[in-house]
């Protein structure tokens, strides 16, 4: 990377005035979907070779000039992250679990060798790019500002080997529901393809490990299926969905399927603890047969699940009413939204808008 004569290293590769931000006017908060709304500003910051990066700046949103040879380009060396902030019911703007994105953005960053952002850096970041353009935050009810921080390796490389420079960028945007609110989706259990290599990096937030999915997802949902779920390589064990994590309810115990090759989800980790802590449910949370899900084999006099759910920051917590394994397919529970589904939703949606307390500290109000 050049030194930048003025300014820092990360405005030195915006392309100043290369984008226009979507109108405030044009955004119609009813109809919000999960698609790209340009925001104005945008925060990043860039650590050379030494793996230091400098102190967070906020730009005009623009383009970014990253040469051919770039690693990201090459080689796919980056990652992201997904949070959101939400209006809450007393007007103010909370952040969730901040802490827990930075820390899995230092864990994938050290595995895919890229600079590991130090976390009060990370959220420095954060919280900047929500204040510039909390004017895009949706009201109360009608969505979330979705915050993407992404990590590339932007330094060149010929041969495969790491970046020596890394580029943080927050973008944010306002996103409505990813699949359909709390209204059951379908899903389709994957039997040709896989996600994740079991020693992979499945549980890294990489961007490769997404564009392996587009093909089969396409083809799911051209069936008309909402989204894929994919199982290990055994083909056994239920992973997840394309971008979320899975679980299912039996006789009132909620099951959330572990695996090494999966990411580990924050909604995952929040779904478990109010399910234990303030709904006093069994929760177990262990590598989950795909025949207990859809009751086959040993499960075959139980039946299926109960009730079964993706949960993630852009999917929420999204209810599955079937599952097509097979040219087969199920029906969970009534095909309605569940009981636990529903207060498990509930509980988490109350938090993230200060509706009910937060007795597990999760939010952090932006000021
Ligand atoms: N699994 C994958 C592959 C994802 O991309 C996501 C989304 O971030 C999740 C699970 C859910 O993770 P989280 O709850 O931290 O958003
Ligand atoms: C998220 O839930 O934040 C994700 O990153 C999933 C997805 C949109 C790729």
């Amino acid at each position: 990377m050049n030194e930048a004569r003025d300014g820092s290293l990360f405005e030195s590769i915006v392309i100043p005035g290369s984008m226009e931000p979507t109108p405030l006017s044009s955004i119609d908060w009813a109809t919000l979907g999960f698609s790209v709304t340009v925001t104005p500003y945008m925060v990043g910051s860039v650590a050379g070779a030494d793996g230091a990066f400098e102190a967070p700046a906020t730009v005009r949103t623009g383009a970014l000039r990253i040469p051919p040879q770039a690693c990201v380009l090459n080689y796919g060396q980056a990652l992201f992250e997904g949070q959101k902030a939400r209006l809450g019911v007393d007007g103010k703007l909370r952040l969730f679990r901040s802490g827990d994105n930075a820390r899995r953005m230092a864990s994938g960053a050290e595995r895919l060798m890229l600079a590991v952002p130090p976390e009060e850096l990370y959220l420095e970041a954060v919280r900047a790019a929500v204040k510039a353009n909390v004017d895009y935050v949706p009201p109360l009810g009608k969505g979330s500002l979705y915050i993407r921080p992404l990590l590339a390796g932007v330094g060149m490389t010929l041969a495969p080997a790491p970046a020596d420079a890394t580029l943080l960028v927050v973008y944010v945007q306002p996103v409505g529901a990813y699949f359909k609110g709390l209204s059951c989706i379908a899903v389709k259990v994957e039997d040709a393809y896989q996600r994740a290599a079991a020693r992979g990096t499945g549980w890294v937030k990489a961007a490769g490990n997404y564009a392996p999915c587009f093909y089969p997802a396409k083809k799911a949902k051209a069936e008309g299926f909402a989204d894929l779920l994919f199982l290990d390589h055994q083909g056994r064990h239920v992973e997840e969905v394309g971008a979320a994590n899975f679980a299912m309810v039996k006789d009132g115990a909620l099951y959330v399927a572990d695996s090494p090759s999966i990411l580990r989800g924050i909604t995952r980790d929040s779904v478990m603890r109010v399910a234990r802590e303030s709904l006093g449910l069994e929760v177990v949370f262990a590598p989950l047969e795909l025949d207990r899900v859809l009751g086959l084999g040993a499960y075959e006099s139980a039946g299926p699940a109960d009730e079964a759910f993706c949960m993630g920051t852009a999917a929420v917590i999204s209810p599955i009413g079937s599952m097509r394994w097979k040219e087969r397919d199920y029906a969970i529970g009534d095909g309605g939204v569940g009981s636990a589904t529903a207060a498990i939703f509930d509980a988490i949606d109350g938090i993230q808008t200060g509706r009910l307390p937060d007795p597990f500290g999760w939010t952090t109000i932006v000021e």
